[in-house]
């Protein structure tokens, strides 16, 4: 069904049209800051009444006057210069109530009428390193921004770039054999323990060692050419790698597999071809030995333009030439209607001039949406990008882990009667899920601080507040159950919802606006204006428990409380459940 939003903006619009002749008037309908002046308001008349020269009250008076929404809300208010307050009417509460109730699958949320293929690029972790906190923002941002777009009725081809080609692997796959001679007659497997280690030894080697450096810069040249030998070994790392980073994806609840991965060599034999491509369309140019693209509007402190490299002066190509490669793939093969990147903020620049590139070179059409959804840095207590006591990357697992061992801590102070699998459960949901939430919670272009003590309060903001929240409404039916009443045969039997206590009537309206904040949530690529709807849900349902009993409710508002637990209960369980990747437990 249609959002409210969309329906005042459509009705207020019209009368706008109406009364001043001009067409496609636009309402601007905004929630209410304050809901003592209403639910909505339509801040559109302002704008029109300079337009039209006139005086913003009178016009806002005579669109008043035209309205023809008695159906949805009480009489329209004007306020301040030309506000228009909108309260809506209980029965029209109900009656959405009830359709999304009807509705279990998409809680009443219309899809896009014209869906797009959608790329997202994310994760993208390096082979052979170990993966930082930077891939996990990334992998979970991402992961939150296909689920939102898939629910929106789009289709998503999710492209995790790997970091899996470059000059470093000869120098890697030197190592490689010189730690594991029988590698290449595969009497040996590898087990990489440390891909930090592995990869620091391998460069040391590299700094120290003239003749390893030797073999190492023909083990890049042979790997290019697709020698067989070296192609074996350098697989046998990636592999290694993919073993190091799946289980975090598992962990995660991150639908990532190897069928996502289209790592940066697999764009190797398109890399020549799209620089020759920028040539012949007069865009790319020789400069000081590389070859450069300038694109228009980039411009270094001294005013002079930027080069965007595409060559080095060696020939070899770069990280930006495999970017150019792959945006060119995905609009003509993939045919994508938009491209995603999550990357950190650090990376706007190339961002940037890749999509002015890409537009210069037509790759993409004028249609084509590029953006890059970027993020701040995580932080240590300390203000400091995190990292270990030592200073060290922090390994991503372990971090995980230790979240899962205090949400144990916590699940054992609050429920201490439940068995060891059910413990051993719920910590694994509360643990990980404060990780995600925690980050999701957050505004992702700042940077904030990584608190294991504050992502497991059970009280603000986080993951187990809302699992919790989740599990007492849960609680609501046990209990009715308990005392023998059949819940849903009374919500079956319900025609239209009671609403009459404040704290009822507003918990319903909040209901009803999921569907908006998921929209705003894709509009911005923010998941936390989902989180803080969630919260703000949580809240509201705290506020009707405390002062509407629900199973000691007289018999003609029971039904309707208890519609508002089931769909309060529904509403977070898809929002963590589905769109944040984010378990909730039936008790905690
Ligand atoms: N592997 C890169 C890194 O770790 C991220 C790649 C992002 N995606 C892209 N298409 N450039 O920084």
């Amino acid at each position: 069904m249609k959002t409210l939003i969309d329906i005042l903006e459509e009705k207020v619009g019209a009368a706008m049209a109406v009364v001043s002749g001009q067409e496609d008037c636009s309402a601007i309908i905004k929630p209410c800051a304050d809901t003592k002046f209403g639910d909505y308001q339509a801040n559109g008349v302002m704008g029109l009444a300079k337009k039209l020269k006139t005086n913003p009250r009178k016009l806002a008076e005579q669109v008043v006057a035209a309205l023809d929404i008695a159906d949805l809300c009480e009489a329209p208010e004007i306020a301040g210069p030309g506000f228009i307050n909108l309260r809506l009417k209980p029965e029209l509460v109900s009656a959405r109530v009830m359709d999304i109730a009807q509705d279990p699958e998409r809680l009443g949320i219309k899809r896009v009428e014209s869906p797009q293929t959608v790329v997202v690029d994310f994760s993208s972790p390096n082979v052979a390193k170990q993966m930082h906190v930077g891939h996990l923002r990334s992998t979970i941002i991402g992961d939150c921004l296909c689920r939102l777009l898939e629910f929106d009725g789009h289709q998503v081809v999710r492209q995790n770039h790997v970091g899996d080609w470059g000059t470093q692997f000869g120098m890697l796959i030197t190592y490689l054999l010189e730690q594991h001679p029988n590698l290449q007659d595969s009497t040996d497997t590898i087990e990489i323990d440390d891909l930090e280690q592995f990869y620091r030894q391998a460069k040391q080697r590299f700094d120290q060692d003239e003749a390893f450096a030797d073999t190492a810069r023909q083990a890049v040249v042979s790997l290019q050419a697709h020698e067989p030998a070296s192609v074996a070994i350098w697989q046998a790392i990636v592999q290694e790698s993919r073993r190091h980073y799946q289980p975090i994806y598992d962990f995660l609840n991150v639908g990532l597999t190897v069928e996502n991965e289209r790592g940066e060599s697999f764009y190797n034999d398109l890399l020549a071809p799209v620089v020759l491509d920028l040539k012949d369309k007069g865009l790319a140019e020789a400069s000081e030995g590389a070859i450069c693209v300038f694109p228009e509007g980039f411009k270094n402190k001294e005013g002079c333009p930027l080069p965007f490299i595409v060559q080095k002066s060696d020939g070899g190509f770069l990280y930006a030439t495999t970017d150019c490669a792959a945006l060119k793939y995905r609009s003509e093969q993939l045919k994508a209607d938009r491209m995603v990147y999550v990357t950190d903020s650090r990376q706007k620049l190339h961002f940037d001039m890749l999509f002015a590139t890409a537009r210069a070179a037509s790759w993409a059409s004028p249609d084509t949406e590029l953006a890059h959804v970027m993020f701040g840095t995580v932080l240590g207590e300390d203000g400091s990008p995190l990292k270990t006591r030592s200073g060290e990357n922090i390994k991503l697992q372990d971090l995980l882990n230790e979240a899962v061992e205090r949400a144990q801590a916590v699940v054992e102070v609050k429920n201490p009667g439940l068995s060891e699998t059910k413990k051993q459960q719920i910590a694994q949901a509360v643990g990980i899920g404060a990780v995600k939430y925690a980050d999701y919670s957050n505004n992702r272009t700042s940077d904030y601080v990584f608190s294991f003590d504050k992502m497991l309060a059970m009280e603000g903001n986080t993951a187990p507040y809302m699992q919790y929240a989740y599990a007492r409404v849960q609680s609501i039916g046990r209990k009715a159950q308990q005392k023998g009443v059949d819940v849903s045969a009374e919500l079956a039997g319900l025609r239209h919802l009671v609403l009459v206590e404040p704290a009822e009537l507003d918990l319903a309206k909040h209901l009803l606006r999921y569907g908006e904040a998921i929209e705003s949530a894709i509009v911005d690529y923010r998941p936390n204006y989902l989180t803080s709807y969630l919260y703000e849900l949580a809240q509201k349902f705290s506020s009707f428990y405390a002062s509407c009993p629900v199973l000691d409710a007289a018999l003609d508002q029971r039904a309707t409380r208890f519609m508002l637990c089931d769909l309060t209960a529904r509403t977070i369980k898809h929002g963590l459940g589905e769109l944040l990747g984010i378990d909730v437990v039936e008790q905690m």
